[in-house]
């Protein structure tokens, strides 16, 4: 075993160039040719091979660094069997990745105009490699050295470009064809003045320093590698990089990804339009319009849209951002990362509070009666260990409810109300770590002191942290019970696609007017929130004074 510096090998003029994507890590174990990074220049990019096999014990260049010709990629733990001195020197050979050569058709430097045929160039050993798009069109004034066609290989694009500047007459190449060194690209019709064959011979990265390039040698990172299915164009470094949500590495050539960067697009999550998926300039363009109407959200801002909710920066189109304030200004602060849980429900609340039109109907229930039972009830059942609350008198009452108006057990699904024909019940928890909703299943299939056990052990799970996600899972309706703490009245949101919120307060003595007097009875504050693209407001009422009316008198879920 010996450490081995991989260098970057002979890429031709190419000097300086950028590494925009990092192929391997420390701990990989990689083969000989293998792709180590991506670099780009302004006309190409191209993935370096290693001239060795081993494991990568450290990289020496990141995203963003600067390599030539003999710059040291990484570290590699090679067996020096495994070192492949053929590769190497195959390797160490020098690319002309896109110089253009003149073509035989070159007029001489200040002749009259004439339209003459622009050629691919001397493009090293790339032959037969297919064009990936096209960048002019016939009309197009072009100058010299201008783009005209990007070409693509399994292992670079690059574009090419004109040895002649004036209007394109013709094109003589499509999306899709094959080309080499020699095809005709595009008749152009140039003027003296505009005829430039002297800087059409010149190569697109001029380095004077370069040692002339052999041009029929094979080329290490331009040399189609065995790869069984042909690999995405490389991505860019920074952000505009990112593989898309499926996991792609985003497949388009050097100027689109150039442009990505520049207008800070995305380029994982633009959909592309050309051939396998590859994404054109004219996706760059439409993906950007579709997030300045609002109709598109990248996962950046997706990720922020919570965030913004918790009081950071960032917010939705159209609406001032969110203030940002030194708060320290004021007086002493201290800040606090927000829990797993109300990140996750913070996210949640504020995506149904957007997109449901709520409306909260509020409503009282007497419950003296109610209450006399459950004592009688709790002491009857003292030694059993269970307490029933109005927890679960609730949970009862909402199951008689939802089935006397089953548009309230129902989620929205596009154009459909999915009606359920089970009653499971969610109960808000409050724990140390934020709220949690517990599910009570087929609540209509149990007994009261049953419902009573399963709530006080679920909301103890509750606040160790210990429910499952399908003790969370399922509800059809739920309740958020405030009736411990106090309170009057409040806004409860619904826990989607659910359509429909109970709230609670605490119950309190008052007087009631019996049509003759005023009595002294226990009264329970309603608050029901509902989706009004499911529920109107008369049903909603009705929902709510039913339930009031169970609250009352249970014997009512008979009738
Ligand atoms: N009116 C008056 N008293 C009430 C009441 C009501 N509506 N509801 C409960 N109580 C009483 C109980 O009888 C109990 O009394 P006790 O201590 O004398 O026996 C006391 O308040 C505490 O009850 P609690 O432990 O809260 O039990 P519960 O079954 O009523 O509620 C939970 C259980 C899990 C729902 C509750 O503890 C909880 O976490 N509530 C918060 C929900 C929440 O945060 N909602 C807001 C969402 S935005």
């Amino acid at each position: 075993m010996a450490l081995i510096e991989v260098k970057v090998p002979d890429i031709g003029d190419f000097k300086d160039v950028e590494v925009i994507e990092l192929l391997v890590k420390p701990g990989d174990t990689i083969a000989v040719d293998q792709s180590l990074v991506t670099v780009e220049s302004d006309k190409a990019s191209m993935e370096i091979p290693s001239t060795h096999a081993g494991v990568v014990r450290e990289l020496k260049v990141g995203l963003g660094s600067k390599v030539s010709e003999g710059s040291v990629l990484l570290l590699l733990e090679s067996d020096a069997a495994a070192a492949t001195p053929a590769s190497v020197s195959h390797a160490a050979t020098p690319t002309p990745a896109a110089v253009p050569a003149p073509s035989p058709q070159t007029p001489p430097s200040g002749a009259a105009a004439s339209v003459v045929e622009v050629v691919v160039p001397d493009i090293g050993d790339f032959s037969e490699v297919a064009v990936i798009e096209v960048l002019v069109k016939p009309g197009d004034t072009i100058v010299p050295e201008q783009s005209l066609i990007t070409v693509e290989s399994d292992k670079a694009s690059m574009e090419i470009p004109s040895s002649h500047g004036g209007v394109v007459k013709a094109l003589k190449v499509a999306l899709g064809d094959k080309v080499s060194k020699g095809t005709p690209i595009a008749l152009v019709e140039t003027s003296g003045g505009t005829a430039a064959p002297a800087v059409a011979a010149t190569p697109p990265l001029p380095s004077p320093a370069a040692p002339p390039a052999p041009t029929p040698t094979p080329t290490p990172a331009a040399t189609p590698t065995p790869t069984p299915a042909p690999a995405p164009a490389p991505a860019p470094s920074g952000e505009s990089s990112a593989p898309g949500a499926a996991g792609r590495l985003p497949h388009a050539s050097p100027s689109v990804r150039r442009l990505a960067r520049e207008l800070g697009v995305p380029l994982g999550e633009v959909p592309g339009s050309g051939p396998k998926g590859r994404i054109t300039h004219e996706d760059v363009h439409a993906f950007v319009k579709k997030v300045m109407a609002g109709d598109v959200q990248t996962q950046a801002q997706k990720a922020k849209a919570p965030v913004a909710a918790a009081g950071a920066a960032g917010g939705l189109p159209g609406l001032l951002p969110w203030p940002q304030v030194d708060f320290g200004k004021f007086g002493p602060i201290e800040r606090k990362d927000l829990s797993r849980i109300k990140k996750i429900s913070g996210a949640n609340l504020h995506r149904n509070w957007v997109m449901i039109p709520h409306v909260t109907n509020h409503d009282d229930a007497d419950i003296t009666e109610l209450e006399a039972f459950r004592v009688q009830l709790n002491k009857e059942h003292e030694k059993s260990g269970i307490k029933v609350t109005m927890l679960a008198f609730l949970i009862k009452a909402a199951v008689a409810a939802l089935k006397k108006f089953p548009e309230f057990n129902a989620s929205l699904d596009g154009e459909q109300l999915v009606l359920k024909q089970y009653y499971h019940i969610g109960f808000a928890a409050d724990t140390p770590n934020g709220l949690v909703v517990p599910v009570i299943k087929d609540a209509d299939k149990k007994g009261l002191l049953q419902i009573a056990k399963e709530t006080a052990e679920l909301a103890a799970k509750a606040r160790e942290g210990k429910l499952s996600p399908a003790e969370m899972s399922g509800g059809c309706f739920s309740i958020s019970s405030l009736g411990g703490i106090g309170g009057r009245y409040f806004t409860p949101i619904i826990n989607a696609p659910e359509v429909a919120i109970l709230g609670v307060c605490k119950s309190s003595m008052e007087p009631r007017w019996d049509g003759k007097q005023f009595v002294p009875r226990l009264i329970l504050p309603l608050s029901l929130s509902w989706d009004h693209r499911v529920i109107d407001g008369a049903a909603a009422a009705r929902f709510n004074a039913y339930l009031a009316s169970v609250l009352a008198d249970f014997r009512r879920v008979l009738l």
